[in-house]
């Protein structure tokens, strides 16, 4: 059945180690790892490899902000990072780390070849430093007023307000959001990659012709309309090293200078295979990564890294004598309910909060549905998703089995007719194994799903027909309610088949239920016949829409616990205000009178609070921080114009006023002695 063995490696974008996974990212690791299973499932030999992206100022910062180490903090993102994968079913071969020994290893070699080829620049650039940190500030680490629009708290690289770009040096007032300081510009010495010198090779590389006259491209044509235009712009000398202070590699023989975290953040997918190869007897690294081997090579992104892996990574690949990829598979954004994710709607949803409330199968399955081969964003509409998993894949899939499963197991022990009474309706479910197949081949997920769920249309109104229930009634027809129960378990089989690169786990329950083992894509063509099946037990449960309701809360409660303004993805703009719009905030003093936990809520307490005769219930994201009885009799500061909130748990009728980060590091502000219930802050 299956074509000639492939050999090929796949990866999906390493994730920063400052922050866990959410599911925007689960996006591309779905796709990736649908994918991968299903050139698994075809007998292919197929790897997928991932590794953390550990290095860079964030990561530096984001470390000393703790009080740890970068190290300390990129091995416990690294495991959480792993642990969310785990429950989400995906298949890697290997989660490694580009802060690793292979990784510096490939990082200095590939270095090395590009400095021998003359590819390496070396000039002495101006750049904003902050002279309180001593430390170059990366654009994003400065703010001021914008110089075109006059915006005030704009990045140092861009405005958010009228989308401008320009150089940190250009801002009116800029300050490091390190620490404050203006910052001053030095001069240092930097290494860059001439990409240049690349261009005739890149321009080859992406349509394929050097792959001969039949080339394939390598990229979707949204991205190669890109990348004309970023050739028709010019190919500009790449920076690949930063000073020190920076978490990264040392460069080789240049101390105090290190390399960009994007220069070793792609050979961080070497890095991981070679780690898996030296763990695997008979893998061998250089088949898959020295040019004329006989693997292929994809890397599934963001389309907003597309400049990196098609320019940048080719490149450094040619320049070093590696191969160069097959294709690099772009995917959109996700946005939900048709917005971008947002922490303050409780649509920025951690993958370990969904997991808490819902099914991942469940999501692997909706993203399928919206995933195509192209690079548009695609929507998770919460609606939409209940309604999907609901009445497609519980209501139509599943539902062939809980409909047969029954009268096999009670009429029939079990036992499964002799021969499949309607061979022609399985030869027709046979039949589309090919066109489902070429649309998993070609990442064409939703259409891949269309067909598989018409198909299932198709044996639920056999089924229907048949009417097995009536059949059970009479007798004479238990032979009959036996080979229409029999029929309909094996075109379920064949539907679990096909839908068990976007479903592993169900697929693994109803191999079990089925009692044929795992479900393989080779076995399509031999029907469970003469054998028995085990007691049915549900294989997937419809998706209640409390829970989706309760996901959001949780997102919204552990954002407002985590939520700082320079961090929020919102996007939040800190914009100076006058005394009059300060005076707008009726900021009083409370008493709380009582504090206590809330059913059901893992971060807040309910405080009942006295503003000097009027009282206040609010839930406050201190659980972490506080005992509730320490809190009762003391005074705080309460926001007391606040629009009431409607929660899941009651309206919360004000805020509480505290300092610090999150989680168990939040202090409750209170006033000096003497200040009593209702006073106003001023
Ligand atoms: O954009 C990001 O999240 C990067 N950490 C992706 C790196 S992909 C590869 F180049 F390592
Ligand atoms: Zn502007």
């Amino acid at each position: 059945m299956s074509p000639k063995s492939r050999k090929i490696l796949v990866t999906s974008a390493l994730p920063y180690a400052n922050g866990p996974i959410h599911i925007g990212h689960l996006v591309e690791y779905i796709q990736t790892d649908i994918w991968v299973r299903y050139q698994r499932s075809r007998g292919h030999l197929c790897y997928y490899v991932c590794a953390d992206d550990a290095h860079g100022t964030p990561i530096m910062l984001k470390a000393q902000e703790e009080g740890i180490s970068p190290q300390q903090l990129i091995e416990r993102i690294g495991r959480e990072h792993q642990r969310d994968f785990e429950d989400f079913s995906l298949s890697f071969d290997n989660y490694h780390t580009t802060h690793s020994a292979e990784n510096r290893y490939y990082s200095n070699y590939i270095y090395e070849q590009l400095k021998k080829g003359g590819h390496i620049a070396t000039r002495t650039i101006r750049q904003a430093f902050d002279p309180e940190e001593q430390m170059f500030l990366p654009d994003r680490f400065i703010r001021g007023t914008c110089p075109r629009c006059k915006a005030p708290e704009q990045f140092g690289d861009s405005c958010e307000v009228c989308g401008s770009t320009y150089s940190p040096s250009e801002l009116i007032d800029p300050v490091s959001v390190i620490s404050g300081a203006t910052p001053v510009e030095r001069e240092s010495e930097h290494y860059f990659v001439q990409l240049g010198d690349f261009e005739d090779f890149l321009r080859a590389w992406v349509s394929g012709r050097d792959q001969g006259a039949n080339g394939q491209a390598r990229v979707q044509p949204g991205i190669a309309k890109k990348l004309e235009e970023w050739f028709k712009v010019g190919l500009k000398d790449w920076d690949i090293s930063r000073d020190a202070p920076y978490f990264g590699f040392e460069i080789p023989d240049k101390p105090g200078k290190f390399f960009y975290v994007w220069l070793d953040a792609p050979i961080g997918y070497m890095a991981s295979f070679k780690n898996l190869c030296d763990r695997t007897e008979g893998l061998d690294f250089d088949s898959y990564w020295k040019p004329g081997g006989d693997a292929e090579v994809f890397h599934f992104i963001g389309k907003d890294i597309a400049y990196f892996h098609t320019l940048f990574w080719p490149a450094m690949l040619h320049g070093a004598g590696f191969r160069t990829p097959d294709a690099v598979y772009c995917h959109g954004f996700l946005t939900v309910n048709g917005q971008k994710m947002s922490k303050r709607r409780g649509t920025f949803i951690m993958a370990r909060t969904y997991l808490e409330h819902l099914n991942p199968e469940h999501l692997r399955y909706y993203f399928a549905c919206k995933l195509g081969d192209g690079i548009d964003d695609l929507d998770l509409s919460a609606d939409d998703f209940v309604k999907r998993v609901n009445s497609d894949l519980v209501g139509k899939v599943v539902n062939i089995a809980a409909r047969c499963a029954g009268f096999i197991s009670k009429k029939f022990e079990g036992q499964l007719s002799d021969d499949l009474a309607e061979p022609k309706l399985y030869a027709e479910m046979l039949a589309a194994a090919e066109t489902i197949g070429a649309s998993y081949e070609a990442r064409e997920f939703g259409k891949a799903v269309r067909e598989i769920m018409a198909l299932a249309d198709r044996v639920n109104q056999y089924i229907d027909e048949r009417k097995p229930w009536i059949m059970a009634k009479s007798e004479q027809s238990a032979g009959d309610v036996q080979a229409v129960c029999t029929m309909g378990l094996n075109l379920f089989r064949l539907l679990m088949i096909y839908l068990a690169p976007i479903l592993p786990r169900t697929a693994d329950k109803a191999g079990e239920f089925l009692g044929c083992g795992p479900l393989r894509w080779e076995d399509v063509e031999q029907p469970l016949v003469k054998r028995r099946v085990n007691a049915y037990e549900p294989l997937l449960t419809r998706i209640e829409v409390e829970k989706v309701t309760a996901m959001i809360e949780a997102s919204k409660e552990s954002a407002q616990m985590s939520s700082s303004i320079a961090a929020d993805t919102d996007n939040v703009q800190l914009q100076q205000i006058d005394i009059s719009q300060f005076e707008i905030v009726d900021l009083r003093v409370a008493r709380i009178e009582a504090a206590a936990e809330v059913d059901g809520a893992d971060k807040l307490l309910r405080l009942d609070l006295d503003l000097g005769g009027t009282r206040r219930i609010v839930f406050a994201g201190i659980k972490a921080a506080y005992d509730p009885s320490e809190l009762v009799g003391r005074l705080t500061v309460v926001v007391a114009n606040l629009k009431p909130r409607k929660m899941r748990f009651g309206t919360s009728e004000g805020m509480v006023l505290c300092a610090g980060p999150g989680g168990k590091e939040l202090w409750l502000l209170s006033p000096d002695s003497g200040a009593k219930p209702g006073m106003k802050i001023r």
